[in-house]
């Protein structure tokens, strides 16, 4: 206990009303500074842009402002280094921060803190923490959808079954599959940008938790920091946590379109399958079985999405119950965002790198088309269109046909002509025609349809979408 300071209690940043510090295990419940330290750029840059409206308005001298602000960027300096005495002592990064300040440039740096909070300087740092971050993911995003457009191009005509219930339902193109999921994560990035554009209100100014006497400029303070404006109620400034529950929601549906391609990749590389091969740079060895090549990337995206679906439950659970405005339960917001957001940004990069990665094998495809009477519906569609039945009827009809090729031990579209007509009379030679999965494909022109025409449209739009100058 120092002359100057009668009872720090252990800290000199709050200490006044304490007469000892705190216990060892609340240290090493309350530290947050080894989650948090990630927020240095963000809380260095909330600071600079308090002080310089500090400044603006009088509140602090233009003498302090600019003693303060030089000494920040100092700090930033040592943290960039890697220098920085981070401290658990001094609980999280505000305070690691504006300890050092005071280290470095002395009593000005008391200055700092007038008209702020942590509540609403975590708030704020938190907030452009996710903006960066969203912002981030929506580059990796569209590097991914261009990786599936890449594949989606070469493979418009490629035949592949197609599946429900992963039975053979009708042929598809492989193109048309990839770009299901270029729309998918279309979705995601608009899911991401209504996120980031409803967050971008600044929190700064709203202080403890019901603003300030001080003559403040929250507009100042806002638009410095690239905001839309300030957030326009101070409790809801300091307390909501919606904007990273939005986040991981949208990261959590993310992770669930990559967990199903994943998924995908493992059905598909596999050996009855033979669909696509993975070279070394996406798989690993088995340790007994010298024949294998596992697609562990694809598992272990598949497998994370688990930890997102995790982190907004998470994050639900922990603001659930939490009164207005800030409690310190709020301080456990930032491990499973920090998380949920490194693993998305892994999941979407693999991704990207296994669509690049991946060889297409189009005969095992096309062979695998054919199987199960995947041409059944074009039968039926041929008895509407050149015999006039009603779809039911055709349907009734195809069955039986599809029970004759069984009998027979062949597919559908093996049947003779004869055979066909021994189903059913009305069964003309251009049936037949219709039963190859080339026309089969070729026939779905409608919006949306799987034939390699639409698919190649479909390429050109997103390329335009994706990459408008070019
Ligand atoms: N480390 C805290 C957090 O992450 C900062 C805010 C602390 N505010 C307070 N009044 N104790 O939430």
């Amino acid at each position: 206990m120092s002359a100057q300071k009668p009872s720090s209690g252990g800290n000199a940043l709050w200490g006044g009303r304490f007469a000892t510090g705190p216990g060892a295990l609340m240290e090493e419940i309350n530290a947050s500074i080894d989650v948090d330290k990630r927020l240095a750029d963000q809380d260095i840059a909330g600071s600079l842009a308090h002080v310089a409206m500090l400044g603006a308005t009088g509140i602090v001298s233009e003498a302090d402002a600019r003693a303060i602000t030089e000494g920040l960027k100092k700090v930033k300096a040592e943290i960039d280094a890697g220098d920085f005495p981070f401290s658990r002592a001094l609980e999280d990064i505000h305070m690691n921060i504006e300890s050092r300040l005071k280290d470095l440039i002395g009593e000005p740096a008391g200055r700092l803190h007038t008209a702020r909070s942590r509540n609403d300087q975590v708030a704020t740092d938190f907030k452009l923490w996710v903006r960066d971050a969203l912002d981030a993911l929506d580059a990796e995003l569209a590097d991914l959808q261009r990786a599936f457009v890449d594949v989606a191009e070469e493979h418009a005509a490629t035949v592949m079954p197609g599946f429900t219930h992963l039975q053979s339902a009708q042929p598809v193109t492989f193109g048309h599959h990839c770009l299901a999921y270029v729309a998918m994560l279309a979705r995601d990035r608009g899911r991401f940008a209504d996120a980031r554009a409803r967050m971008n209100e600044s929190p700064l100014g709203a202080a403890a938790l019901a603003g300030t006497a001080f003559p403040i400029d929250r507009t100042m303070t806002a638009l410095a920091l690239g905001f839309d404006g300030p957030q326009r109620n101070s409790l809801d400034a300091v307390s909501a946590r919606d904007f990273a529950l939005e986040a991981l929601a949208g990261a959590a549906i993310c992770a669930t379109h990559l967990s199903r391609f994943a998924e995908e990749v493992v059905i598909w590389c596999s050996a009855p399958f033979g669909f696509i091969g993975l070279s070394d740079a996406f798989t690993t060895g088995s340790s007994i079985m010298p024949q294998k090549k596992n697609p562990d990337a694809a598992e272990l995206v598949r497998a994370k999405s688990g930890r997102i679906i995790g982190a907004l439950n998470t994050l639900l659970v922990v603001m659930k119950g939490v009164p207005l405005a800030y409690s310190k339960d709020m301080q456990e917001d930032k491990p499973p965002v920090f998380d949920a957001m490194a693993a998305l940004s892994l999941m979407v990069r693999a991704s990207a790198g296994m669509v690049r990665d991946m060889t297409v094998n189009a005969d095992a495809m096309r062979a695998l088309a054919s199987k199960g009477h995947t041409t059944a519906t074009d039968l039926a569609d041929w008895l509407v269109r050149e015999a006039g039945l009603p779809f039911r009827d055709a349907h009734h009809i195809t069955g039986a046909a599809v029970r004759a090729a069984e009998a027979k031990g062949k597919e559908i579209a093996d049947l003779t002509l004869e055979e066909l007509q021994a189903v059913d009379a009305r069964i003309g030679p251009s049936a037949l025609e219709v039963l190859t999965v080339d026309r089969s494909v070729a026939s779905r022109v409608s919006i949306g349809g799987t034939a390699p025409s639409r698919v190649r449209e479909e390429v050109a739009r997103w390329r335009a979408l994706l990459d408008p100058a070019s």
